[in-house]
């Protein structure tokens, strides 16, 4: 099933100048970039973006952190890709993410409030949905 997710470099990613690393392995996966921009996002966007996470403790570090720089928002596709780039990503705690993921590879944890994980990838058909209209329009 062909399909199209959302992926961002977060402000981490893009600091870190590991965006070329993170697209080499989408793209060495055999996924296809749609749409791609850099984008120096606002409350407002991040505020809808994270709605289902208002509320929990790392919500107000999270929407800060994901102000503190620019994002690449990368429109990706390719047959089962929001499962796909998921485990390419690794799980959400970099200490734990297994080796060969961006996250095991690139991540640690930085004893913040806030995993910075430098990855987003839409976690199903319908967030895929929502989110790309809202980096994407
Ligand atoms: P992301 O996939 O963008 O979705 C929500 C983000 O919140 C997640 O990546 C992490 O950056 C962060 N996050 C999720 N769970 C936790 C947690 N338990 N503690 C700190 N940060 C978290």
């Amino acid at each position: 099933v062909i399909e199209e997710t959302l992926v961002l470099v977060k402000p981490d990613g893009v600091a870190r100048n590991l965006t070329g690393e993170i697209l080499r392995r989408i793209e060495a996966k055999g996924y296809s970039l749609v749409d791609l921009r850099l984008v120096q996002a606002d409350r407002e966007l991040l505020a809808k973006h994270y709605e289902e996470h208002e509320g929990k403790p790392f919500y107000e570090p999270l929407i800060e952190f994901m102000q503190s720089g620019p994002t690449v928002a990368i429109r990706v596709a390719g047959n089962r890709v929001i499962e796909g780039f998921r485990s390419l990503a690794g799980t959400t705690d970099p200490t734990t993410a297994a080796p060969g993921t961006i996250r095991g590879d690139f991540g640690r944890d930085w004893g913040l409030k806030v995993q910075q994980n430098l990855v987003h990838g839409s976690d199903s058909v319908e967030s895929a949905e929502r989110e790309l209209a809202l980096w994407f329009g």
